[in-house]
């Protein structure tokens, strides 16, 4: 059984993808430094699975801790998610996005070349493309400058991985997520923003729960029919996979290069008002919201081209937008 290594594993997407990598027969070990997280989780995954999964809290800064980790553990694939993730805050406190998303990137890149472990899978974004001028967008659109530290973390991310790869010959995959919404069908793992939600999913669920007054809607004058931005909002589960199917494909030496990836959305895009409406019709819920400015940073819409990963990755998405937000709603009225 291939031990891989999740860092981030107790996270929203890593915990889904824990969870489809135990599926698939993969003996499965955490780190994760609980910092946006909760141990809980853990217990959570067991109760899916019935698979405890070997867990380490560490903090991945800790360069001396991270080679210990490596020289205690055999370890045969990586997939790094463990990172910040919140735009605005990158905006804020740059240093510390830098110092958590590339210090602990490289520290591991050592450990898996001076190791030989030959199957890495990055976390990466949608985000690497700004926006672009084509849609959908291929994975052949150029990659913009950066609208904030943490997209830049995603774009110097890749480029550590590309130059490594090719000095050393390790394998790697960058999997570009598009919006990842969505809780597992158990209702035993989901999202779980600490604070007020950055995100509109997580926003809209605690409006609807009564937590928060009312969503802002981030601007209803942008160029698309019905005036709100449009994403491509992506179940959680169905991203979980693909990373199985990536790793799967470097494990089988199906790769063509040693750095490859991936777009990882639905093809389809939905604006704010679309979702709203959609919420609203799948959960019986009336949502209060109101149109404000447009949030800084944003752009106007974004949606993949998943034919890549539909034919080269031989994977598709098979839930609905209906059923990523029924299941998001469950999520939400299962917390305190
Ligand atoms: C962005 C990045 C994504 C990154 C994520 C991290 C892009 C295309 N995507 O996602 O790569 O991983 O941030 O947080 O750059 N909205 C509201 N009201 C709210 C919250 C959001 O109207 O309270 C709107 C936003 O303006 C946007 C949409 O909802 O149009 C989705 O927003 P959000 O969930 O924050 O994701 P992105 O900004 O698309």
């Amino acid at each position: 059984m291939k031990r891989i290594l999740v860092t981030g594993g107790l996270g929203f997407i890593g915990s889904h993808v824990v969870v489809e990598l135990q599926n698939s027969g993969f003996d499965v070990v955490i780190i994760d430094d609980v910092s946006n997280s909760k141990i809980e989780v853990l217990d959570q995954i067991t109760e899916i699975t019935n698979i405890k999964p070997d867990f380490h809290q560490l903090d991945l800064r800790e360069k001396k801790a991270v080679h210990n980790f490596f020289n205690e553990n055999v370890i045969e694939g990586v997939i790094h998610f463990a990172a910040f993730k919140a735009v605005g805050e990158s905006v804020l406190k740059p240093l510390d996005y830098y110092e958590n998303n590339i210090n602990a990137l490289v520290y591991l890149l050592q450990e898996i070349k001076s190791r030989n472990i030959d199957y890495f899978i990055f976390s990466s974004s949608c985000t690497v493309y700004g926006q672009a001028d084509e849609l959908p967008i291929t994975e052949e659109a150029p990659i913009k400058p950066a609208e904030s530290p943490y997209g830049n973390t995603k774009q110097i991310g890749e480029e550590i991985i590309r130059d490594s790869c090719k000095a050393y010959n390790m394998n790697a995959i960058a999997l570009r997520y598009f919006n990842p919404v969505g809780a597992h069908k158990s209702v035993k793992i989901g999202e779980l923003p600490l604070g007020v939600p950055q995100n509109l999913i997580p926003f809209i669920t605690q409006t609807a729960a009564g937590i928060r007054e009312e969503l802002s809607v981030f601007g209803d004058d942008y160029s698309t029919p019905d005036g709100t931005a449009i994403r491509d909002y992506i179940h959680v589960v169905d991203l979980a996979k693909a990373h199985v199917k990536a790793l799967q494909r470097l494990l089988n030496k199906q790769n063509e290069e040693n750095f490859e990836f991936f777009n990882v959305g639905t093809g389809k895009g939905s604006s704010v008002m679309e979702i709203i409406k959609s919420f609203e019709k799948v959960t019986q819920q009336s949502l209060n919201y109101k149109i404000t400015d447009r949030r800084d940073g944003d752009i106007t819409a974004a949606y993949a081209d998943t034919t890549k990963a539909n034919e080269v990755l031989r994977w598709e998405p098979q839930e609905t937008l209906e059923e990523a937000l029924l299941s998001a709603w469950k999520w939400q009225q299962k917390q305190k």
